[in-house]
């Protein structure tokens, strides 16, 4: 309070553009430090989590992108991670692990597929859930307080699948057992996202064109931002109840969802 009396003093007798850099710098400052990872970055999601952490008023993030083909560039406070052969294989886990230095305070799981890209329904099931449980393995050997996964409205490990011929069914199931393993991470906190339709801002699929024009589909930004803004609120709380050393008696972990699209655009509007 003091100090904020003090400032506001001394910038009068400043020219304005100097003050308000000086503003600036001291806001930067009080924003704390945080370290994020997100897998899955160079997805429609994913990118727009590494761009909106990095822009974020709330917090000072260095982002480590995780991805198995170079894509991003020179950027302050991106620390870009290519991973040759990304896969849910141990083996690549433990190189990811190795590539990464000292504690994060969160992880964002963006990673995601098709059936028909992934080539077969196991492989979707595979990169759906089989990714996401390395991905909670890795954020545990780096100390991870809170994680964020994206999955999708209705889903359910419980659904009952006569055929994985029936996709839209086997989508639903698999998507549950992908929160699930996020769910059964040893992480004081993780928040589910659970969108409907998603506007991906890139047009590369036929449906979602169609979804697009017609206005229905959350966008991408906005579900990143939701993510964002519930990660820097759930860290605030971690951060003042307890310290990362004591995390492992810190009490109940927290689970939240956040189902459909109208609940989500609620919790982006948080962001800052
Ligand atoms: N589309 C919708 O309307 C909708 C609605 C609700 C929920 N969802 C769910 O939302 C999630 C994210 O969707 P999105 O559209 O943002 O995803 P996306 O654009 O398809 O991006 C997927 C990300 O996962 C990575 N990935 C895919 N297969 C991989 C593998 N075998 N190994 C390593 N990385 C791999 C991709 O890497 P590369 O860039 O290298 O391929 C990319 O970074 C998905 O789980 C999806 O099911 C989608």
């Amino acid at each position: 309070m003091v100090w904020r009396l003090m400032s506001t003093l001394a910038l009068g007798a400043l020219s304005s553009s100097a003050a308000s850099s000086i503003v600036a710098e001291c806001a930067a400052k009080e924003a704390p430090q945080r370290r994020a990872i997100v897998f899955g970055a160079t997805g429609a999601t994913g990118q727009q989590v590494v761009k909106n952490l990095l822009n974020s008023k709330r917090s000072s993030w260095e982002v480590t992108a995780v991805s198995r083909r170079p894509f991003f560039n020179d950027t302050a406070g991106l620390v870009p991670l290519v991973v040759d052969n990304l896969g849910s294989k141990s083996a690549e886990v433990v190189s990811v692990t190795a590539l990464l230095k000292g504690n994060y305070d969160a992880v964002f799981v963006c990673t995601g597929t098709t059936r028909g890209a992934a080539g077969s329904a196991d492989a979707f099931v595979d990169v759906e859930v089989g990714l996401t449980r390395q991905w909670m393995r890795v954020g545990a050997d780096v100390g991870v307080l809170h994680t964020a996964v994206v999955s999708a409205q209705h889903a359910n490990k419980d659904l009952w699948v006569p055929s994985t011929l029936l996709h839209p069914l086997l989508y639903l199931r698999t998507l549950g057992q992908k929160q699930q393993a996020v769910i059964e991470a040893e992480f004081p906190s993780c928040s589910i996202f659970q969108p409907g339709m998603l506007n991906r801002l890139q047009g590369d699929r036929l449906w979602e064109n169609v979804v697009n024009y017609m206005g229905i589909g959350l966008r991408v930004d906005h579900l990143a931002r939701a993510m964002i803004a519930d990660a820097e609120d759930k860290l605030e709380t971690l951060n003042a109840s307890f310290s990362r050393e004591e995390r492992d008696d810190a009490g109940e972990k927290v689970i939240e969802f956040f189902g459909g699209n109208v609940n989500i655009e609620v919790v982006a509007r948080r962001y800052a």
